[in-house]
C-alpha cells in the first residue's frame, strides 16, 4: 500500500525489489499528484538527492518542541533555559551521529554549502580538490585559489593522481566527496585519509549524499571534517552541520560577524570567542538543529545494515532496469568504484532530459531532477555536458516507484508522450496544462515559478 513503511526493526526487503516497502515513514509518503489524463497518483519521489522528505519522527519531534521554543543562549526565562538545553543536546547528537571525536566541534549551519564555505575561511594553507565535485565542494575552494585535480579513469588511477599531487605540493587540506550527487560513486574515504595524512594534509568530506544514506564516522574513517545537510537527511527545517577538528575552527575567520560570536566588543576592537559560537553569530536555527538531531537519532536506531540494504536493492534494480532499455545510458565515473549510494543518472539518446523529466511528472507522477546537478565539470567529464536525468532514492522509497520509472521510460521510448510539451523560458512544460492545483494556499504563482524552478535555470 502506498505510504506504508516496514515496521522499524523489520526487513523492508522482500525477495522481489518491486515489492520493497519504505524503510521508514516519511511525511507526504502517500501524497497524490494530478496527471494530465485527469487522474492522480501517489507521488513517486525519486529526487531524494536534491531534498528528502521529512521523517514522520522528525515532524513529531518538531511539533513536540515548538511549544517549548524560546530564545537560546540569551534568556533567563524557563523556556529559554529549556530551548538552550535542547539546542545544545541536538548539537551533541548531530556530532555523535557522524562519529565526532572528543575534541571535535559541531557547528550548526544552514546546509552543506554553508558548512564548506565556513570551513574555507578557516583553512590555513593551500587546498586540493577534484573536478568531480558538486559546486558546494568546488566553488568555495576554487574561489580561494585551490588546485583542481582531474579525476582519472579508475578509482585506483585517481588515488595515484591524488598521491602524486599531495607529494608535489604541501596542501593543508584535500576536500573530497563522500558520494557523488550525480553517480553516487566515491573514492574510498579511508584510503584518501591514509594518503593525505601521510603527506601531512587534512581531509574534509562532503557528506551531503553519504551521511543520510550510509552513515559516516569521523573517528572510524580518520577524516578531519565532515559537512552535511538536514534537508537531505530527512529534516528539512533549514539546518546543516560542519563537524571536525577544533584548532582551525577556533582560530579561523568568524563566519558571520554579529552577536553571540564575541567575548567583548569596544568601539575600536573585538574579542571573538571560540568555536562553535565563533561561527554561529545571530540567533541560531534552534528548531532546525533539533529536527536534524531527531533524524540522526531515528536513522541511528535502524538495525545495522538496514539502510544500506534498502538503498542497494533499489539502486541495483534501477540500474539494471534502465540499462535493459534500448536507448538509455546510465552514466558512471569509474568501473571499479565500490558500493555507490542510491543516486543514478541516465540519458535517453536523442531526447532532451527536460522533456523526459516533464513527461515523467505529468504522465506518471514521478519526481526526478534533470539538468547539470550543480556539477558542471563532472557532467562534461561524463560526456553529457548539456545535462541528464537523475533518479535518487532514500528511506521512503518504495519498489513500486522504481518500477513505475522503468515502465514510464520504456513507454516513452516505445510510444512517445501522450501530452504535448513546449519550452517556456527554457523549461519544458505541458502545453495548455489543465491539471488542477493541489488545494493549498500560495499556489497562485505556480505557472510562473514552474519555469523558474526547472533544471537548466538553476542548476
Ligand atoms: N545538491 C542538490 C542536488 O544535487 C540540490 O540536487
Amino acid at each position: 500500500m502506498p505510504g506504508t513503511a516496514a515496521a522499524p526493526g523489520t526487513s523492508a526487503l522482500p525477495d522481489r525489489p518491486a515489492e520493497t516497502l519504505a524503510l521508514l515513514p516519511v511525511v507526504g509518503g502517500a501524497t497524490r499528484v494530478p496527471l494530465v489524463d485527469g487522474t492522480s497518483r501517489v507521488y513517486a519521489n525519486l529526487d531524494y538527492a536534491a531534498s528528502a522528505p521529512a521523517l514522520e519522527a522528525v515532524a513529531d519531534r518538531v511539533n513536540e518542541v515548538l511549544p517549548l521554543y524560546a530564545s537560546v543562549h540569551r534568556g533567563a526565562g524557563y523556556l529559554s533555559q529549556v530551548s538552550t538545553a535542547l539546542y545544545e543536546s541536538a548539537r551533541t547528537t548531530i556530532g555523535r551521529f557522524v562519529g565526532a571525536r572528543e575534541d571535535d566541534v559541531t557547528i550548526v549551519t544552514r546546509n552543506t554549502t554553508d558548512s564548506l564555505n565556513l570551513l574555507a575561511g578557516c583553512v590555513p594553507g593551500d587546498v586540493l580538490v577534484l573536478d568531480l565535485e558538486h559546486h558546494a565542494n568546488l566553488l568555495p575552494w576554487q574561489r580561494r585559489g585551490a588546485t583542481v585535480l582531474e579525476v582519472a579513469g579508475t578509482v585506483a588511477a585517481t588515488l595515484d593522481a591524488l598521491r602524486a599531487a599531495l607529494a608535489a605540493h604541501p596542501y593543508a587540506l584535500v576536500a573530497v566527496s563522500g558520494a557523488s550527487n550525480v553517480t553516487g560513486e566515491s573514492l574510498p574515504v579511508a584510503e584518501v585519509v591514509a594518503l593525505a595524512h601521510a603527506a601531512g594534509t587534512r581531509v574534509a568530506v562532503d557528506g551531503a549524499q553519504l551521511v543520510p544514506h550510509r552513515g559516516f564516522s569521523l573517528a572510524r574513517s580518520g577524516a578531519d571534517y565532515v559537512a552535511f545537510s538536514g534537508h537531505k537527511t530527512y529534516a528539512p527545517f533549514g539546518a546543516g552541520a560542519l563537524v571536525g577538528r577544533r584548532d582551525w575552527l577556533d582560530a579561523g575567520e568568524p563566519y558571520l560577524a554579529g552577536g553571540g560570536a564575541v567575548r567583548d566588543v569596544r568601539p575600536d576592537r573585538v574579542v571573538w570567542t571560540t568555536a562553535p559560537a565563533r561561527h554561529e553569530a545571530g540567533s541560531p536555527n534552534v528548531i532546525g538543529a533539533i529536527a536534524l538531531a531527531a533524524a540522526c537519532d531515528t536513522l541511528a536506531a535502524l538495525p545495522d545494515g538496514a539502510l544500506a540494504a534498502h538503498e542497494r536493492a533499489l539502486r541495483d534494480r534501477l540500474v539494471d532496469g534502465l540499462q535493459a532499455i534500448d536507448g538509455v545510458e546510465v552514466v558512471r565515473l569509474w568501473a571499479d568504484s565500490a558500493d555507490p549510494v542510491g543516486v543514478v543518472t541516465f540519458s535517453v539518446a536523442g531526447h532532451d532530459p527536460g522533456l523526459v523529466a516533464a513527461y515523467l511528472s505529468a504522465e506518471h507522477g514521478i519526481g526526478v531532477r534533470d539538468g547539470r546537478f550543480c556539477a558542471h565539470p563532472l557532467l562534461a567529464r561524463l560526456g553529457v555536458p548539456a545535462g541528464a536525468i537523475r533518479a535518487s532514492v532514500g528511506v521512503g522509497t518504495e519498489g513500486e516507484f522504481v518500477e513505475r520509472l522503468l515502465g514510464a521510460v520504456a513507454a516513452y521510448l516505445a510510444d512517445g508522450p501522450r501530452a504535448r510539451y513546449v519550452v517556456v523560458d527554457g523549461c519544458w512544460q505541458v502545453e495548455a496544462d489543465s491539471r488542477p492545483l493541489i488545494q493549498v494556499g500560495g499556489l497562485a504563482a505556480l505557472a510562473a515559478t514552474a519555469a523558474a524552478a526547472c533544471g537548466p535555470a538553476l542548476d
